[in-house]
């Protein structure tokens, strides 16, 4: 059944001559494969096969065993209709799902080169958004959407959201917490209130039971019922006092584990160093009440980035790697910790591979967990979120959105981006630009710091360089 144009013109295309030859052999402007794979594939797998919602196909990882033809065929036909990739065999005839299994066979890489696009040519950019002129270089996958949720939101840091949608924000030098009110909820919030001020680098904010913990350099703080009381300069108690005072690496990304622990990150107080004997380094947890300090995971250099798997509750976390090793060394990690108890390597072994030059010696990266992700040298991701919304289309359900502040010291600046990276099980199998554009000829308009699902699906990024807090949402 033919439902759109451009399935006329896969047809129009597939009854042209061109389309019995083998596709690799076919002149590039007439491809009948590679104009159905834009037409019915571009959109998850890429317009290169790099991969976005849907994995890359181009690399070395497959997910359903070798990608020999017939396997490929299948695949295409019945899709994996359970984790958002659709069986095509009611749109596509036989033959037009051999021309995309032949297309997409490794040994035909180099015939699929050529007939790419200009890079860049085909990118969806953001709409323009009014009265968010800074907006407009933004660019996001086709059908999303980008617009300001709140402006003048002093060093925007970690996140935390409400069920009724109420948002909490933490934030640096600033020394505020705020909440993010949209009470008209046309998707703006139109009060920015501070709830507190004069605290010591509130990065951290998280909730339970009604109440808001914060998170300063060494302290942490309990806000009761705070959802009646933010606006009234509410009182606090503090919950723990004896963290350490390092301002180095010592701001707090907190968050409550599905456990209801509350689980705090303790910075290496240097770029490198041996604190193995010391509270730093590591990720700690305790009961919300201060009560049962406990280690939780080692070898962790700097993390202002966690979240709980949905399904698995296995945490995953991201890690800043160390400097002064070059532009290109060593990546930063992403890491998952199912259990209490793990090493990550730092400062002896970084991302999984890499012995450190000085710490390294006489160790062995084996000894360490490494890392499930290299997400890349010096791009300082922070923040992570599963999409756990049902907003966006299906292939995006627990799939992962991590917040990239972006290079302080790198020759060329990298990251400043959000990037979206599709999971099967533990594996990651693609890594893509989800909002990209804060960074343009080496000027940063945007630095994002935290992500964060909101009730209505749509997502929350917040910018500690543009003191703003974004609000993406998909419309097809
Ligand atoms: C709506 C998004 C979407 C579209 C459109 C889509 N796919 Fe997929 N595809 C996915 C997802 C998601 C997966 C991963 C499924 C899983 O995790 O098992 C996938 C997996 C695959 C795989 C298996 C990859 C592997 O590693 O084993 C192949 C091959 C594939 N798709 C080919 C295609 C082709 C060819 C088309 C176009 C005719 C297409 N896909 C269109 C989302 C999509």
């Amino acid at each position: 059944m033919i439902k759109t144009p451009s399935q006329l013109l896969i047809l129009a295309l597939a009854l042209a001559p061109a389309a019995l030859l083998p596709a690799q052999a076919a002149p590039a402007s007439a491809s009948p494969a590679h104009q159905l794979y834009l037409a019915n594939c571009a959109q998850c797998h890429g317009q290169a096969l790099e991969g976005a919602a849907g994995p890359n196909l181009a690399d070395a990882t497959w997910l359903h065993g070798q990608p020999t033809k017939a396997n490929l065929v299948r695949l295409i036909a019945k899709g994996v209709p359970d984790k958002g990739m659709p069986g095509w065999d009611k749109q596509l005839n036989a033959s037009q799902i051999s021309q995309l299994a032949d297309y997409l066979l490794p040994a035909n890489a180099a015939a699929r080169k050529a007939l790419r696009p200009a890079a860049g040519a085909n990118a969806a950019p953001a709409p323009a958004t009014p009265g968010a002129a800074s907006l407009a270089g933004l660019k996001l996958p086709q059908g999303f959407q980008i617009a300001v949720y709140a402006d003048k939101v002093e060093s925007a840091r970690e996140l935390a959201v409400t069920d009724s949608g109420l948002v909490f924000v933490g934030s640096r030098k600033a020394g505020k917490v705020y909440a993010l009110v949209d009470a008209d909820k046309d998707g703006v919030a139109e009060h920015v209130v501070t709830v507190a001020e004069g605290l010591n680098r509130p990065n951290g904010v998280a909730l339970l039971n009604g109440a808001l913990y914060v998170g300063e350099i060494s302290r942490i703080l309990r806000f009761d019922n705070i959802e009646k009381t933010y606006a009234s300069k509410p009182s606090y108690k503090v919950v723990k006092d004896d963290l350490p005072a390092d301002t180095w690496h010592g701001e707090k990304y907190i968050k409550i584990g599905p456990d209801g622990k509350l689980y705090i990150p303790i910075g290496a107080p240097c770029n490198v160093c041996d604190k193995e004997d010391d509270s730093y380094a590591k990720i700690w947890r305790m009961n919300p009440d201060g009560s049962n300090w406990e280690l939780f995971a080692r070898g962790v250099r700097n993390t202002v980035g966690f979240t709980w798997h949905p399904v698995t509750k296995e945490m995953w976390f991201t890690d800043n790697g160390r400097d002064e090793m070059g532009d290109n060394l060593p990546s930063d990690e992403l890491n998952i910790a199912p259990r209490a108890g793990m090493h990550f390597g730092f400062p002896y072994c970084h991302a999984g591979v890499l012995l450190d030059p000085q710490f390294g010696k006489g160790k062995s990266c084996e000894a360490y967990t490494a890392p499930v992700a290299a997400l890349g040298p010096h791009v300082a991701s922070l923040g992570l979120a599963f999409y756990t919304g049902t907003q966006f289309p299906e292939q995006y359900r627990n799939q992962l959105l991590i917040a990239e502040h972006g290079s302080w010291n790198r020759a060329n600046k990298i990251g400043y981006q959000v990037r979206l990276l599709t999971l099967h099980g533990n594996k990651v199998v693609s890594d893509t630009a989800f909002i990209d554009g804060f960074l343009q000829n080496e000027q940063v308009s945007g630095r994002p710091v935290d992500v964060a699902v909101m009730p209505d699906g749509s997502i929350l990024v917040s910018d500690d360089h543009g003191h703003k807090v974004y609000r993406v949402t998909y419309r097809p």
